[in-house]
């Protein structure tokens, strides 16, 4: 089973027996959840046209094109990474916006006027975005013993994969090298289920999040940013 090589250590530390056991139902469980979300969804089954997208992206440069990009509301914190993120990733995340699940209220606005067709272009068009651009390189050691124990209790790896960068299913993201303070606030996100205004309705990470504490996720948040991985921002110079 493929997805067994990432569950058995993280960055060189072993686990337990009984703690592969329980990672891999973990994946189990995130497989069969995502095959029940891409039989559900018919938006999967169509396909993005990345050519059709550049007719499209004026609409997210100015945030998604700028590095290091500040978002000032709700929280302050960097524009998320998005470039070299997998389509399906991409794609759920944008409809999540669009049915309110996700509550960010500029993002909620751009998905709203988008059509299903602009969601799977644009997806499309920013996995494989800076594909030829170096990948960004991580700080590299072994997470302290702290992190590794948070990292275990929520059994990150056995969905987001080797080194939070490999996810064992495309409609997950990929973390490693986002930027920390998004991350935090994402994680944070999470914990606010079924509000109107805030959070994210999202049950499998709902369940992740659950019993961490905020100065828990930070340290999470700023582990993962120290990691090499595929994400980036590709700036709006190469837009031409
Ligand atoms: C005004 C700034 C702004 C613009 C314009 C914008 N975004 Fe965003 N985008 C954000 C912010 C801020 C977030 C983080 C929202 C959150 O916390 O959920 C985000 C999140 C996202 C995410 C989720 C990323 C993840 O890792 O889950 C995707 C996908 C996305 N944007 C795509 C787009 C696309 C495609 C466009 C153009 C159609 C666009 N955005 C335009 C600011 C912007
Ligand atoms: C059972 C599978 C699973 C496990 C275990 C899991 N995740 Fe997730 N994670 C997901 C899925 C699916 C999403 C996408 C949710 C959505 O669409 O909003 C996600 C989303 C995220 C996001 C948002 C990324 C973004 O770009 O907005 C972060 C951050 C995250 N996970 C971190 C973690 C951490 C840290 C752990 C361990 C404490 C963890 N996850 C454990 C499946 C999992």
């Amino acid at each position: 089973m493929k997805t067994l090589r990432p569950q058995k250590s993280i960055a060189g530390h072993t686990l337990s027996n009984t703690a592969v056991k329980a990672l891999l139902g973990a994946a189990a469980f995130g497989a069969g959840l995502a095959l029940t979300l891409l039989a559900a969804s018919p938006a999967k089954a169509a396909t993005g046209n990345p050519e059709a997208a550049k007719a499209k992206v004026a609409m997210c440069i100015g945030c998604h094109g700028i590095p290091g990009y500040q978002a000032s509301f709700p929280e302050v914190h960097k524009v998320p990474m998005i470039a070299g993120q997998s389509a399906a990733y991409l794609a759920a995340a944008l409809t999540a916006y669009q049915k309110g699940d996700r509550k960010h209220p500029t993002m909620k606005g751009i998905a709203a006027s988008l059509s299903e067709q602009d969601i799977l272009d644009l997806s499309a068009y920013y996995e494989t975005l800076g594909k030829d651009l170096p990948a960004k390189a991580g700080k590299g050691g072994a997470p302290s013993a702290a992190v590794t124990a948070l990292l275990q209790r929520g059994n990150c790896l056995s969905c987001h994969g080797e080194n939070l960068n490999k996810p064992i299913d495309p409609s997950y993201p990929k973390l490693a090298g986002q930027h920390g303070d998004y991350l935090y606030v994402a994680l944070k996100a999470y914990q606010t289920q079924g509000s109107a205004s805030m959070g994210r309705n999202n049950a499998i990470m709902a369940g992740q999040v659950k019993g961490y504490t905020h100065a828990e996720l930070k340290q999470l948040a700023q582990y993962i940013e120290s990691l090499g991985g595929d994400l980036k921002t590709v700036p709006q110079s190469r837009f031409k």
